[in-house]
């Protein structure tokens, strides 16, 4: 049996005790809404008015749920309605809440704007129905809000079935067939309550089997696609750039050859002719070695405006990601810096891509680490649409074993205001163009996420998604109400204690202040210090035995300051007014670099190393205590996996520590052990 995650019958007892009508036509999206509230209404005993015109009877009624292009629109949803600032469209997915006199209404212009007010009133739970509430409007911040899928239909022998997965198999393919897709159902449902709209389902790296989606195996997508649009979702694919030679056998995929963009207008409408609503393309290209239009000696601008092209027509979209730098580098050339790459490549270009290109960008300049500053590609595009991409799946940050809430990791980033504090924020950059994007971390595991806290992750991203200023806490709170409904004030306070800053203890026993990488190569799970250093990838860190650290400054480093506008480019600059928590991003300091708490470097890694063990073996405790209130398969599953966060966070500290300590010979200020 699946976990049912955020939505527990629980979630929905205080709709399903009351009188509810739903006045909202006849759509799929619609109907999703009436089946939500019949069988909250069939399990506690409410009842449920579904019409498209006519006047109900709203007399008596505790919920209204009315889509204002009706005809039947009762007073007080009218009343509502009209409250609403004249020129403030709700539009597709905005709603507005209000409780005048003794209902609760919902009013929306479109069928998602309906289905996410309904799942607005199920987290209110019983304060949605208590007194007065004052009209309260409600839409996204992006229009755009996606999960990107890396699921292969096949096995890959390296990377599994789901690339950087942590959650078992695939929810869409199994043995390399189509699965029955009941928990896709599901997973829809999960998305819609936090307002996802999107999804890609197949990996960035398209391996031969997966090429197929677009032609032959296109049945696939349309069969999810079927299953997800009741949810408001719509369905995206990722395609191989060299498609036309791998699919149509034509002897090139140069972008600006009239035989290849003839073969991508074709396949797009053929795609379109299937499935109706199709999303669009997402597209990894001269990335780690997949194809691309460098092959051709044309820029990305052109790669991706020939398969825009394709798409235009029939309203979809390409997400092209800015994910390209080169992974053979010598180590020992000292001038490429990895951090460079995407601004180099993308900066220059900016303007000449289509309208319905969104230049995906990872929200840091290297990988997903545990701290990055904030990608320059955000500020440096004006005039493309840029979606930011977040990584839900904890590939650098615990893998599922280790628990690590990112709330506050994404909410720092969307908040980041790139040209100072009177600028804009990243947020409003993405809520302008791309939107957010982030790869999930679900997979065929009965708890969806493999580590069931790990379910917060996809819960925070879909609703920063929406609202970028939420309180990352106070998300968490939601989730804690909802996932564990209803959820005693013991358990509630246990899991603030475990969660709320488990990012920053992750952090304070792996990589130290922002030089990331440090993992083991290839899985990227646990301490592995020079791993990476001797490699062609391009992270390192360069301890010796002074000092740690990349200089990335204009003056005596790899120039990378240089990509931010003011006032970062000289905040980052100087060692002075560099934040110490990226500190070994940008520079390269000694050992006995005194950072703002008072501490040399050397002692911040040792005792930071030491406090997380001891914050880790903590976070066990406190879950252990609380084994009445949680269901039994769910505790035991927690419990298995903290046991080996703290196995490993040991290991973290020991090789960390060590290695800091062998290398600079400085012991101890507290006379601790290292090995
Ligand atoms: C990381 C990850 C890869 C992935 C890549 C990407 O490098 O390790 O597995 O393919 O990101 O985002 O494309």
């Amino acid at each position: 049996k699946t976990d049912p995650a955020w939505l527990p019958d629980q979630a929905f007892r205080a709709i399903g005790t009351r009188r509810v009508v739903v006045c909202g036509g006849d759509g799929p999206v619609v109907r999703t809404v009436v089946d939500e509230v019949t069988r909250a209404c069939a399990r506690y005993g409410g009842r449920v008015w579904h019409g498209t015109a006519g006047s109900p009877d709203a007399d008596g009624a505790d919920l209204l749920l009315v889509l204002t292009d009706l005809d039947c629109l009762p007073g007080e949803a009218a009343a509502v309605r009209a409250e609403i600032a004249p020129g403030q469209p709700l539009g597709k997915e905005g709603y507005a809440l209000a409780r005048p006199a003794g209902a609760t209404v919902v009013v929306a212009d479109g069928p998602a704007g309906l289905l996410y007010g309904l799942f607005h009133v199920a987290r209110l739970g019983e304060a949605a129905f208590d007194g007065w509430r004052p009209l309260e409007v409600h839409r996204p911040a992006s229009a755009r809000r996606m999960l990107d899928h890396w699921d292969n239909i096949d096995v890959h022998p390296v990377m599994g079935q789901v690339e950087r997965g942590y959650a078992g198999g695939s929810i869409f393919w199994r043995a390399g067939e189509p699965r029955d897709l009941h928990r896709v159902r599901e997973y829809g449902r999960l998305l819609a309550a936090i307002g996802v709209n999107a999804v890609a389902v197949n990996n960035v790296n398209v391996h031969a089997t997966e090429a197929r989606l677009l032609t032959d195996r296109l049945g696939d997508v349309a069969a999810i696609a079927d299953v997800l649009r009741p949810f408001g979702i719509r369905t995206h694919l990722s395609v191989s750039f060299a498609s036309p030679m791998v699919l149509g056998g034509l002897p090139t995929a140069d972008p600006l050859d009239p035989r290849v963009r003839e073969w991508w207008s074709s396949a797009v409408a053929d795609v379109y002719a299937t499935i109706p609503d199709f999303g669009g393309f997402v597209v990894k290209a001269d990335s780690e070695g997949q194809p691309g239009p460098f092959g051709y000696g044309r820029t990305h601008a052109d790669g991706a405006n020939a398969l825009a092209a394709a798409l235009s027509d029939h309203g979809g979209v390409v997400h092209w990601r800015a994910f390209v730098y080169n992974h053979r580098q010598d180590w020992r050339d000292r001038t490429t810096d990895r951090a460079r790459a995407a601004y180099d490549h993308f900066a220059p270009l900016d303007g000449q891509f289509a309208d319905n290109v969104i230049l995906q960008v990872k929200y840091g300049p290297i990988d997903f680490q545990t701290r990055e500053p904030v990608s320059p590609v955000i500020a440096a595009m004006p005039s493309t649409s840029v979606a930011v991409e977040l990584q839900v799946t904890q590939e650098y940050t615990g893998q599922q074993r280790h628990v690590c809430y990112l709330g506050p990791l994404w909410a720092s980033i969307l908040r980041f205001r790139p040209w100072g504090p009177d600028g804009r924020a990243v947020a409003s950059v993405a809520g302008d163009g791309g939107g957010l994007v982030a790869v999930s971390n679900v997979g065929d595991d009965p708890f969806w996420t493999g580590h069931p806290l790990a379910q917060a992750n996809l819960y925070a991203f879909g609703r920063l998604a929406w609202d970028p200023f939420l309180d990352p806490l106070d998300v968490l709170d939601e989730w804690i109400s909802l996932t564990f409904a209803p959820c005693p004030s013991v358990l509630r306070s246990a899991l603030h204690e475990i969660m709320d800053s488990s990012w920053q203890v992750y952090e304070s026993y792996t990589a130290p202040l922002g030089v990331g990488f440090m993992v083991n190569p290839g899985s990227h799970y646990g301490p592995g210090v020079d791993g990476y250093e001797y490699t062609p990838w391009g992270t390192y860190h360069f301890a010796d035995r002074d000092g740690v650290g990349v200089d990335r400054t204009r003056a005596s480093g790899t120039g990378y300051t240089g990509q931010y506008p003011a006032p970062w480019r000289d905040v980052y600059e100087s060692v002075a007014s560099c934040p110490d928590e990226l500190l070994l991003f940008f520079h390269h300091v000694p050992y006995s670099h005194v950072l703002r708490s008072g501490l040399p470097l050397i002692q911040h890694i040792y005792d930071t190393h030491f406090d997380g063990v001891t914050k880790v073996v903590e976070m066990r405790r406190r879950w252990a205590e609380i084994a009445d209130f949680v269901n039994a398969a769910r505790h035991a599953r927690v419990a298995q996996l903290l046991d080996e966060q703290v196995r490993c966070a040991q290991e973290w500290r020991d090789q960390i520590n060590a290695y800091f300590f062998r290398k600079s010979g400085i012991p101890d200020a507290r006379g601790r052990h290292i090995h």
